[in-house]
């Protein structure tokens, strides 16, 4: 059997979220334990070119997930932790590939659709209009990520479960063209990590701005939990837990015996006030060693920026004869030799 071979990347837009952290942070770096698999972890900035973002925010979005990854203690000696842009093979290995992408597969990117169907609903002449080729090419350079370290499974919410799909077919296309070449990844939807809601109720996610920051100290963290919606019972009323966003909040960061004392303060009608203020205590116990070291890690961005230059080093270790060996492959070869 061969080994396992973990592979996920972070698009560097906005700031770590709890969402983030429970979702694909603290799995990632549980995961990355496991010394019998081998771990891949990026800074997707190349990606976060398809909306545009302002370039301080990129690099400012950069410093803070990275920072983020490194003061909740993942061990860099064993994971593979870079910056996507660090590694000029991904780009090359990205329009390698695009010349064995179908256009008809990327026509069918929920991504990509999701942007026309916007359009046409907003009565546009053009149903492209505003949608860049980095964004239609976007899964390319996410199969380029992704194959280029022979990845078996790539953990990622279920957004993202069509752009694996995607990759695996080009690395397919590719093999069948050109001989076994690439490993065909696979998705890995994580069925129990949670999905956390966020202010509003909605899932918690930059994009609906209802997300509440890893990192706040605890005045930022008690104003933005206080704005969690809830239901209109009152004290002493029975409340239910499920649909109930502070109880799956909780849920996400304690223990099952903490979990069980909640529901039954649940069922014997908690106020939604004392709850929140359990909430924001225990969260706030638990982030506060991170954040301290998180926070020095922001002042001293050159520790950051050195941890992910020594991971380019390493993943250029694979990359780099890699490509190599694909450019033979495909024709594009040193004459004479
Ligand atoms: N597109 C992913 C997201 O927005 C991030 C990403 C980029 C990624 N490259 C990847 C995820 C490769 C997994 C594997 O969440």
């Amino acid at each position: 059997m061969t080994t396992d071979i973990y592979l996920t990347g972070i698009t560097t837009t906005g700031t770590p979220h709890i969402g983030n952290y429970v979702g694909a942070i603290r799995p990632g770096i549980t995961a990355s334990k496991d010394l019998s698999t081998q771990h891949f972890y990026f800074l997707a900035d190349y990606h976060s070119l398809a909306k545009n973002e302002d370039p301080d925010k990129i690099s400012q979005s950069t410093l803070e997930i990275a920072a983020a990854w490194l003061a909740l203690g993942l061990d860099t000696e064993h994971a593979y932790f870079y910056r996507q842009s660090d590694i000029p093979e991904i780009p090359e290995l990205t329009w390698i590939l695009t010349g064995m992408t179908a256009k008809g597969l990327m026509n069918r990117a929920h991504s990509y659709k999701a942007a026309v169907q916007a359009n046409v609903q907003g009565n546009n002449k053009d149903p492209d209009k505003g949608i860049t080729m980095a964004l239609y090419s976007y899964p390319i350079l996410m199969a380029a990520d992704i194959l280029m370290f022979k990845s078996t499974k790539v953990p990622v919410g279920q957004d993202q479960k069509q752009h694996v799909e995607m990759a695996r077919d080009v690395a397919q296309r590719f093999n069948h063209h050109y001989g076994e070449t690439f490993v065909l990844p696979e998705a890995l939807i994580g069925e129990d990590t949670a999905v956390l809601k966020g202010l509003d109720g909605r899932k918690m996610s930059k994009s609906y701005n209802n997300t509440i920051p890893l990192f706040a100290d605890e005045k930022r963290l008690r104003k933005l939990i206080m704005k969690i919606k809830t239901n209109s019972l009152e004290p002493g009323e029975p409340k239910d837990i499920d649909g109930s966003t502070l109880y799956d909040m909780y849920k996400a960061f304690a223990s099952v015996e903490e979990t069980r004392d909640i529901e039954e303060k649940y069922a014997s009608g908690i106020a939604w006030g004392e709850m929140k203020q359990i909430l924001v205590e225990y969260i706030n116990e638990q982030i506060k060693p991170a954040r301290e070291e998180y926070d020095r890690l922001i002042a001293d961005p050159a520790i950051v920026e050195s941890e992910l230059v020594k991971g380019a080093i390493r993943a250029r270790e694979i990359a780099v004869p890699f490509l190599e060996q694909i450019r033979e492959t495909i024709g594009i070869r040193k004459l004479g030799s």
